[in-house]
């Protein structure tokens, strides 16, 4: 499995990518919004992740009609070579994804809730699908046993004669509030988690490894002073 890190803080990227693990980098409005993003300065933040992180690098379209949506994901493909188109599953960005793909520009279909939605996303050229888990939980629904599914569903075909340049669609588990979705996740066979920081910092801590860590540096000070 893959990490992607779900943020569009400059910080948290560049301490994440320095532990050596992270694959990537996914953003959403909601996450520009909440570093203070300006509208204007969309395109250089994007670019300025880019330098950081050799990985793809999700940038949302918001536009809502597929000429529109066409025309903003060739202008964020232009950003640099490792940006992906993020596009949220609906008709018109199903339509805008085909036709980038045909031009080679790598897309992430994005707010996918549904086997049929996914299906259609990878028939589409999606290069990643990004099934949400979290957000039906928090409609006490169960968001990885439909994560499963997808996982199952797009898993049982080769999608790789839809995408331009031939590549296998990518399952991103999506909407991730905790290690153990990451963990579950991973056993489902999710090709990617993009993960935000919080969860990020909890993957790595086990209290068994504290407490271990502790006795051993004990023990060496026991034998330092022998
Ligand atoms: C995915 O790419 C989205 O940016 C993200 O995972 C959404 O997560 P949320 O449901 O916590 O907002």
């Amino acid at each position: 499995m893959k990490f992607f890190l779900d943020t569009a803080d400059l910080d948290e990227i560049k301490e994440a990518a320095s532990w050596g693990a992270l694959a990537g980098v996914t953003t959403n409005p909601t996450l520009y919004s909440r570093i203070g993003g300006k509208l204007d300065d969309f395109h250089n933040h994007i670019a300025r992740i880019c330098e950081i992180v050799d990985g793809p690098v999700s940038a949302e379209s918001v536009a809502m009609t597929r000429d529109e949506i066409i025309r903003d994901g060739r202008e964020l493909a232009k950003i640099a070579p490792n940006v992906v188109v993020k596009i949220p599953t609906m008709v018109e960005g199903l339509a805008a994804c085909r036709a980038l793909s045909d031009e080679g520009i790598r897309v992430n279909m994005t707010l996918c809730f549904s086997v049929p939605q996914a299906i259609l996303a990878a028939r589409a050229g999606a290069r990643y699908i990004s099934p949400f888990v979290g957000r039906f939980d928090d409609i006490s629904e169960d968001g990885l046993s439909q994560l499963g599914d997808v996982v199952t569903a797009i898993g049982n075909y080769d999608y790789s004669e839809s995408t331009a340049n031939g590549e296998q669609v990518e399952i991103i588990a999506a909407s991730i509030r905790s290690a153990n979705h990451v963990t579950q996740s991973a056993l489902m066979g999710a090709d990617i988690a993009t993960v935000p920081f919080n969860v990020l910092k909890k993957m790595v801590q086990h209290p068994l490894t504290d407490r271990g860590l502790e006795s051993f540096l004990k023990d060496w000070e026991k034998v330092a002073n022998a």
